[in-house]
């Protein structure tokens, strides 16, 4: 995992955002301390048994105190650029975003990085 290469160990907080019903956080509980599932859609919040529904764009958590933010087949549906400034904000130093996609044929904002971070998505397509 990227993460161990590049932070080591405690995982301890691990937000998966846009969770839907649930599947992919399940994946990452044995591998974390502490585990949230962060979705707009109640429904599909009730479907995953979650207690918190947020946009993407305003994560109801502290600054700099997430090992791992994932967004699993959903950022394409973000606001990019106020998603990726939240979870910069929420990530540990050397913390890691994982976006997980059927493709990754979209561009990605982020300031002076804009034009680094659509080519990683370019290649990875
Ligand atoms: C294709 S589903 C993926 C669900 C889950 N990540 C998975 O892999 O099974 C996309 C999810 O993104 C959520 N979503 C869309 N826009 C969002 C936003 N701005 N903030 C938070 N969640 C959002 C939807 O409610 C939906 O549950």
């Amino acid at each position: 995992m990227l993460l161990s290469l590049q932070k080591g160990r405690p995982f301890d907080l691990a937000v998966d955002v846009g969770c839907g019903s649930g599947q992919g956080t399940l994946l990452l509980a044995p591998h974390f301390t502490q585990v949230i599932g962060t979705d707009i859609s109640p429904a599909q919040l009730e479907v995953a048994l979650a207690n918190s529904s947020c946009p993407a764009e305003e994560l109801p958590f502290a600054d700099g105190g997430a090992d791992l933010v994932t967004s699993m087949t959903t950022a394409h549906w973000f606001d990019r650029p106020r998603f990726l400034q939240e979870a910069d904000r929420l990530l540990k130093p050397r913390g890691c975003l994982a976006l997980i996609s059927y493709t990754l044929d979209m561009d990605v904002e982020y300031g002076q990085h804009s034009h680094s971070l659509t080519d990683i998505c370019h290649q990875v397509r």
